[in-house]
């Protein structure tokens, strides 16, 4: 882009902490303007100022919660209302509803869904169009290496949705090709952020050993570049890419008794993020 053409615009849903928080300061650190989507406002006008001091970037804050069925509408229309337009669309909200499915409401499961599929879905579908007709676009669907991995005891419906981002993005990947709009499913192991304060796990994870961590900002930053370069899946650090691999070459039977080893102790243990 020349100097005096309108900035391009990023909307980063789950801006207001750990790995999307990292997404916006990337993002902004590459000459985008943002649109900051939480439920949590302080946080994403503080980030808003923070992007600003730093890289000059003007940001819109949407609070809004995405288990709600009518937030991905509201926010496409919101963003026509305010004539910005979404080069970048990154959906990244998450988090796990911990515990067996038997012991968990309907209601959760359901809002699991909304925030984890239907929303990144619709957001797709929305934003998607006006980026190929304007032939430039860029889309990161937030997966998980638990995507890649097969399901565990508990935290029934993560890997579930982490696998349909995956094929989603796929799927989009292709069908945007001829279009210049480039779809990435991030999938990051093990990474510092709040999700498993949040699962209310974080004990349980401060016992794994350092090596299997990434922080968020390479995270970032490995999203950033890999979408930019056009990469349909990537998996975060070498770690995660030998567990991945592992799971793809190995019989599919052994692999699921090493899940189930795995997890014997922990009963209802939260998945991993
Ligand atoms: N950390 C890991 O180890 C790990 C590993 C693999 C994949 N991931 C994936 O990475 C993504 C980001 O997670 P994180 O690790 O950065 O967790 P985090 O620090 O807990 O951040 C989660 C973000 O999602 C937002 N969010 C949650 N529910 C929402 C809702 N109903 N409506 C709108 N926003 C909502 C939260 O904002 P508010 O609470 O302000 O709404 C927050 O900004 C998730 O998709 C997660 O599954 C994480």
């Amino acid at each position: 882009m020349t100097g005096h053409q309108k900035k391009r615009t990023a909307l980063i849903t789950g801006a207001s902490a750990g790995i999307g928080r990292e997404l916006a300061l990337v993002f902004a650190a590459n000459g985008f303007d943002l649109v900051l989507v939480a439920r949590r406002a302080e946080r994403l006008e503080a980030l808003a100022q923070e992007v600003r001091g730093k890289y000059g970037a003007e940001s819109h804050v949407i609070v809004a919660d995405l288990a709600d069925p009518a937030a991905p509408r509201h926010l496409f229309d919101e963003m026509a209302a305010r004539h910005i337009m979404v080069d970048a669309l990154i959906n990244n909200a998450g988090y796990t509803v911990p515990g067996h499915f038997r012991d968990t409401t309907w209601a959760d499961q359901a809002a699991l869904i909304q925030v984890m599929v239907t929303a990144v879905a619709e957001l797709c579908h929305l934003f998607g169009p006006g980026m190929a007709a304007r032939h430039y676009g860029r889309i990161i669907n937030v997966a998980s290496l638990a995507g890649h991995l097969p399901g565990a005891a508990g935290g029934t419906l993560y890997a579930a949705s982490k696998s349909f981002v995956i094929k989603m993005s796929e799927s989009l990947s292709l069908e945007y090709l001829p279009y210049n709009v480039n779809v990435t499913a991030l999938c990051p192991g093990f990474t510092y952020s709040e999700f498993h304060d949040v699962a209310g796990n974080r004990a349980a994870m401060n016992k794994l050993p350092k090596f299997m961590w990434m922080t968020g900002d390479v995270v970032a930053q490995q999203a950033y570049d890999a979408v930019m370069a056009g990469k349909t899946v990537i998996i975060n650090g070498r770690f995660n890419n030998f567990i991945a691999l592992l799971a793809r070459w190995m019989p599919q039977g052994p692999l699921r008794k090493l899940m189930a080893m795995n997890q014997r102790n922990a009963k209802a243990k939260p998945n991993a993020g």
